[in-house]
């Protein structure tokens, strides 16, 4: 027999949680409706994963509705649970940390029942986990993305020519450095940006370069190789579109950072190949790039993709779309899994280390920036993923204020 379907309602307002109750016991028949009185209650009694979709007050005593989230993101077991975001705050700010922290809804207090159903419904059907429930909004933007890509109709971006050069050149073997250099040199804008990366504090050297063989000698190879999809892929991130502007400059200095914080990371663990982590932490988000072409298409006849929206498009979707990009680019399996699971690890079949790391540099930039909020460094430390690789509270503080300095020299360059 099917164990039954079951919402949990985190909200320490009895009022508003009984009126929750019996809204979704209505809207919902067949659920069984449990309620929390405080985010530690909906915590003990979440965390074995027996919901199907958690719906929490962000205020409540004990724990927060964003701290019962993050709880709930680096649990094995709930890591994918469905997670709606139920609160007064209806600032933007409020409403992108919610989603960049993993809430899969969000939903302003005081709301009109129909929409909040529309809500859950459509939570749950975007996360496949009940089909016993009708579609709902056949033409929200999300549904409009995917549509459009299923069609056929969406042209992939194309990988610059430089980088499918560098990557022939290193999958040859050993690579000379007066060869990669006449590489790069096909394209100017890279070979002069390369140059000022190497003339960069982040690379310090006694005089300064002034070519592109110069600038391979002082980087070396990898790293060269490193910047060179660096740099490319910041020229493909270019939109008219206000919106889509915003989400591909926060795409390239969030990648940049992931992609340093992953390599630090590596060395600390000593990993074989810290440079392949920057190149996996550039590209984790890729998807996001296929994302903008897409809805930048379907923005100019549909009125619907307003900020809120394309974040929404963009927070759902990129995963998937960037494993199908890579494929397309033709990077192998490792890259797929990272871009496909860089939040979710423990659902991948393939749990490397180098998922993991992408997985907590992800977390730690985006929940801890580069400030040093002792709270948040301690959530990180303790998740399922930080033990296993055995990272330190020191460890990931020393990365993240490394990772900080060689940002800010790219941003003195670039
Ligand atoms: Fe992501
Ligand atoms: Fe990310």
């Amino acid at each position: 027999m099917n164990s039954p379907q079951k919402i949990l309602i985190a909200e320490d307002e009895v009022h508003i949680a009984k009126a929750i109750v019996a809204i979704l016991k209505k809207g919902l028949p067949g659920f069984i409706i449990d309620h929390a009185k405080n985010g530690a209650d909906a915590w003990e009694k979440a965390k074995s994963g027996t919901y199907q979709i958690i719906i929490s007050d962000w205020n409540m005593p004990k724990k927060n509705g964003d701290e019962l989230l993050s709880d709930l993101r680096c649990n094995e077991n709930t890591v994918t649970t469905p997670f709606i975001m139920l609160t007064a705050k209806g600032d933007k700010d409020s409403y992108e940390a919610a989603l960049e922290a993993g809430a899969n809804g969000y939903v302003v207090k005081p709301f009109k029942t129909p929409e909040f159903i529309a809500k859950v419904k459509g939570v749950l059907d975007i996360n496949g986990s009940a089909c016993v429930i009708e579609t709902v909004n056949d033409s929200s933007p999300i549904e409009l993305v995917i549509d459009k890509f299923k069609q056929g109709y969406v042209k992939l971006p194309v990988l610059p020519e430089v980088v499918v050069k560098v990557s022939e050149l290193f999958e040859r073997g050993e690579v000379a450095i007066d060869e990669l250099a006449r590489v790069v040199e096909l394209d100017a804008a890279i070979a002069s940006q390369l140059i000022s990366v190497a003339n960069s504090p982040l690379v310090r050297g006694s005089s300064d370069c002034i070519s592109v063989d110069r600038a391979i000698t002082r980087l070396g190879l990898d790293e060269t190789k490193s910047y060179v999809v660096a740099l490319s892929h910041k020229g493909m991130l270019v939109s008219e579109n206000w919106i889509l502007k915003g989400v591909l400059e926060d795409l390239w200095w969030h990648s940049l950072a992931i992609a340093y914080c992953a390599k630090i990371l590596a060395r600390e663990l000593d990993h074989q190949q810290p440079e392949k982590l920057f190149l996996f932490g550039l590209l984790h988000d890729i998807g996001k790039l296929l994302l903008v072409s897409i809805v930048d298409d379907l923005s100019k006849s549909n009125s619907c993709f307003d900020e809120p929206a394309v974040k929404g498009v963009m927070q759902k979707l990129h995963s998937d779309f960037g494993a199908v990009l890579l494929k397309e680019w033709k990077y192998n399996d490792e890259f797929q899994n990272i871009a496909q699971y860089h939040h979710v690890p423990f659902s991948s079949n393939e749990v490397s280390v180098e998922l993991l790391i992408v997985y907590l540099a992800n977390l730690m930039v985006s929940k801890i920036g580069f400030a040093k909020d002792e709270a948040e460094l301690a959530n990180v430390t303790s998740s399922q993923a930080a033990t296993k690789l055995g990272v330190s509270n020191k460890m990931i503080t020393s990365m993240l204020e490394e990772a900080n300095a060689c940002l800010l020299a790219v941003k003195q360059v670039l």
